[in-house]
């Protein structure tokens, strides 16, 4: 009892001086030396672990279709998990997408790094992989003030260099156990993608989509969050259907300073 006790405070106080340490950071520091780096050990998540989740998660954003997909969620009383890419197909610093980013978080989504470029990082070195991991964390952290723990590798590629980048900055890989395909298929199909999920009756499911496709974002999202929502799943965030915490750390997102841009931030492959 003492010792659970006295063990929930020492876990506290390490929590509490990490991310201050963390906060002091300047944007450049050393990578996998601090603390806040190596508060979660690196995992790689295919599944949800809770019963009756159903993660919807949403890759390749901020895009104009999030506000689509936050609304549609929310309405439901649920929950989404978007995962942002940072450099390619206009800059997250930009002020829309910026924006989008806040707005997700704001909401109670749960934000995710979906790397900055969306390179295969199976293909990258170390120090190629730190920048594709770090530059997008950076950005969701000064944007929202909160420090992801959860990063979605482009494509699922990822190899045992990948897992360790991913332990050492204290991120975990997730992946899905149910693909949309809303990238190649059109709506109907999709549809009943969703349909026949549904009906074989999984515990939980962790479901991948794509914000930027307009049918998909605006027609079966929607179509799909009724049917899971009426067969009696709970719409929660990645982290929910994880019980895992969704950030290392949260704070106060920073003001907008000449350190908001994309430039030089490209990985050099
Ligand atoms: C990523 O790179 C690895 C290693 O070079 C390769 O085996 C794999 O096919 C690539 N995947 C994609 C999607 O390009
Ligand atoms: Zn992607």
């Amino acid at each position: 009892m003492f010792g659970s006790i006295l063990r929930t405070l020492t876990v506290g106080l390490v929590a509490a001086s990490a991310s201050v340490a963390a906060v002091q950071l300047p944007p450049h520091a050393p990578r996998g030396t601090s603390e806040h780096y190596r508060r979660t050990p690196g995992q790689v998540v295919t599944k949800c672990t809770v019963p009756n989740t159903v993660a919807l998660t949403f890759d390749d954003g901020p895009w104009v279709y999030l506000y689509d997909v936050s609304k549609a969620l929310i309405a439901a009383g649920g929950k989404g998990t978007f995962f942002f890419r940072g450099g390619a197909d206009g800059c997250i610093y930009n002020e829309a997408q910026a924006k989008r980013v806040k707005y997700a978080y704001d909401k109670g989504h749960q934000v995710a790094s979906h790397t900055w470029a969306h390179l295969n990082m199976s293909s990258l070195n170390w120090d190629q992989l730190h920048n594709e991991m770090w530059n997008v964390e950076e950005a969701i952290w000064k944007i929202t003030g909160a420090y992801p723990s959860f990063v979605r590798p482009p494509y699922g590629e990822y190899n045992p260099t990948v897992v360790e980048a991913a332990r050492a900055r204290g991120q975990t890989i997730a992946l899905w156990d149910f693909d949309s395909l809303d990238w190649s298929l059109d709506a109907d199909s999709i549809k009943k993608r969703y349909k026949d999920l549904v009906d074989s009756r999984p515990s939980n499911v962790n479901a991948l989509n794509h914000e930027v496709h307009q049918h998909s974002a605006q027609v079966v999202i929607p179509y799909a969050i009724d049917i899971l929502k009426k067969a009696g799943y709970k719409l929660v965030t990645l982290a929910e259907c994880l019980g895992q915490p969704a950030y290392q750390f949260t704070g106060t997102p920073a003001a907008r300073d000449a350190s908001w841009t994309c430039e030089g931030k490209a990985t050099k492959v």
